[in-house]
């Protein structure tokens, strides 16, 4: 989608070029300022009962008298924050997607300045609204036809800061709609092959460097653990390494790593039947990867970025990895299977381990990692984990800034205790309690070299139910998290 600012004056409404008007109220009367005869529209829409001024109210009004734009809707937000902004922008767009609108232009009245920050969350909820899963369903109505955007301010400082905040918008609508899209995509489609095709793809046309290693240089490197997982596949593993180069060499970069286990079967130990299709959506985090390379290849930030993602498939067979299995690690560190199922965190410590030779700045490992991280946040925040207090503060903040929460969980020491293992260096499980704490408590023993955070997405990366899909996230949150970085 295009996205564009346009300084409107007094009596704009009249001649705006657009499709349709998109009018977002903040507060609970009727701002001043507005173009007399959609405060007249506006109000008569009160009058009648079409509209409430209460926070997730819309109204459609059709031909205004005096708007040149033939459809209006209007959206109410609960306040002047970019989240409520975004929440009836989603609303508000959603009255007029359907409607051939290929132009839209918003309005938003009753904030005292237009700011970046609500700009890029407008730009997200247009193009989140208009994103349709297409690829193994083509008898999918097609998308919107909303093509352009254009974002009206009251003067040139809010159109500059508007401006910013849409190119930023923008780029991560991009990197979400790619997360989404391959991680929508089904098992036998996306396999770990299709993952290396599509990142190949997109560092092609972004102009990032990649290289993909397949699974002799993965066993030539020692990986041992993420080939166990691997091994029970007859689809071969793929190790991603992508680099975005904004910074001089010597800078160190920031390091992304992705769990990207294009279905998880539990292995021999063989989840249950129900829901087992939403495995597909256990690459959440290697997608998240991809999202976010495509995105900052669009912002151009001044650094260096690495993306990271371990790929293969996590299934039964006659070579399949086994309970009370003992692997090496790429660390050296030998590990007890107890449960095959705890696969993520095989595959993300060797990964972890790969990534020291980049000297990296930093590392955030993204992973779909425990159902323990869906008990204890739900879908509202990702779970966050990090010994270092600016690593979690920056990703914590990121987060917020990008509409795309996340939550601290501890990493105490006596959380390690039930990863000891009588047979190998440490178990791949812990008891039931404190499930996604143990799981980074494992990954923890693999990043004493590292400034370190994991991001546990099991619970946000997708959503179950009717409106099945996946969400893109946490892309927002890192764009932003390494966009902070660079300053
Ligand atoms: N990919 C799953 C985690 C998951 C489960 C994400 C449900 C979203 C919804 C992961 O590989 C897994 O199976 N984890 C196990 C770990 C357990 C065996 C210690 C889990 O959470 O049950
Ligand atoms: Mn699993
Ligand atoms: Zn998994």
């Amino acid at each position: 989608m295009d996205f564009h600012t346009q300084v409107i004056t007094a009596g704009g409404t009249a001649r705006l070029a657009a499709d349709a008007l998109l009018l977002v109220l903040v507060g609970d009367a009727l701002p001043p300022g507005l173009d007399a005869p959609l405060a007249d529209a506006v109000d008569e829409a009160i009058k009648q009962g079409d509209l409430k001024l209460k926070a997730g109210q819309t109204a459609y009004l059709r031909q205004v008298a005096g708007v040149k734009a033939t459809r209006v809707a209007v959206a109410v937000a609960k306040d002047g924050s970019a989240r409520a902004l975004k929440a009836a922008g989603a609303a508000g767009i959603n009255l007029v997607k359907g409607l051939g609108v290929k132009h839209l232009a918003v309005l938003v009245a009753g904030v005292p300045e237009l700011q970046a920050a609500h700009a890029e969350a407008l730009a997200s909820a247009a193009s989140e609204a208009v994103y349709v899963y297409r690829t193994t369903k083509p008898s999918a109505p097609a998308a919107p036809m909303l093509a352009k955007l254009t974002l009206l301010a009251a003067s040139k400082a809010e159109a500059k800061a508007a401006d910013d905040g849409l190119a930023r918008g923008a780029a991560i609508a991009e990197g979400v709609e790619l997360a989404r899209e391959l991680a929508n995509r089904p098992g036998n489609h996306c396999t770990p092959t299709m993952l290396a095709a599509e990142a190949r793809k997109m560092a092609r046309a972004q102009g990032l460097k990649i290289e993909v290693l397949d699974r002799k240089q993965i066993e030539a490197l020692g990986m041992g653990s993420f080939l166990s997982v691997a091994q029970g596949s007859d689809e071969p593993p793929k190790f991603i390494v992508m680099h975005y180069n904004g910074a001089a060499k010597t800078v160190a970069p920031q390091v992304l790593v992705g769990k990207g286990i294009t279905f998880d079967s539990g292995g021999i130990s063989l989840k249950p039947g129900a829901e087992m299709d939403e495995m597909k959506f256990d690459m959440g985090g290697a997608a998240s990867v991809l999202g976010t390379m495509r995105a900052l290849a669009q912002l151009k930030p001044k650094l260096n970025v690495i993306g990271v993602i371990a790929a293969c498939e996590n299934l039964p067979s006659g070579r399949a990895l086994k309970p009370g299995d003992v692997v090496t690690s790429l660390s050296g560190q030998t590990i007890e299977v107890l449960n095959t199922d705890a696969e993520g965190r095989l595959i993300l410590c060797d990964a972890l381990t790969y990534v020291e030779r980049f000297k990296p700045a930093a590392v955030v490992d993204i992973a779909t990692l425990t159902g323990a991280c869906v008990v204890a946040l739900g879908a509202v925040r990702s779970g966050m984990f990090s010994p270092d207090e600016t690593l979690a503060a920056d990703l914590l903040a990121a987060g917020e800034a990008a509409l795309d929460p996340c939550w601290r969980l501890p990493l105490d020491d006596e959380y390690d205790e039930g990863l000891k293992s009588n047979f190998a260096d440490v178990a791949n499980i812990a008891g039931r309690a404190g499930g996604a704490i143990t799981a980074a408590m494992f990954l923890k023993r693999f990043t004493a070299k590292l400034r370190w955070a994991h991001l546990d997405i099991a619970a946000t990366a997708w959503k179950s139910g009717a409106a099945k899909g996946a969400t893109g996230r946490p892309v927002g949150l890192l764009t932003h998290w390494v966009l902070s970085q660079a300053k």
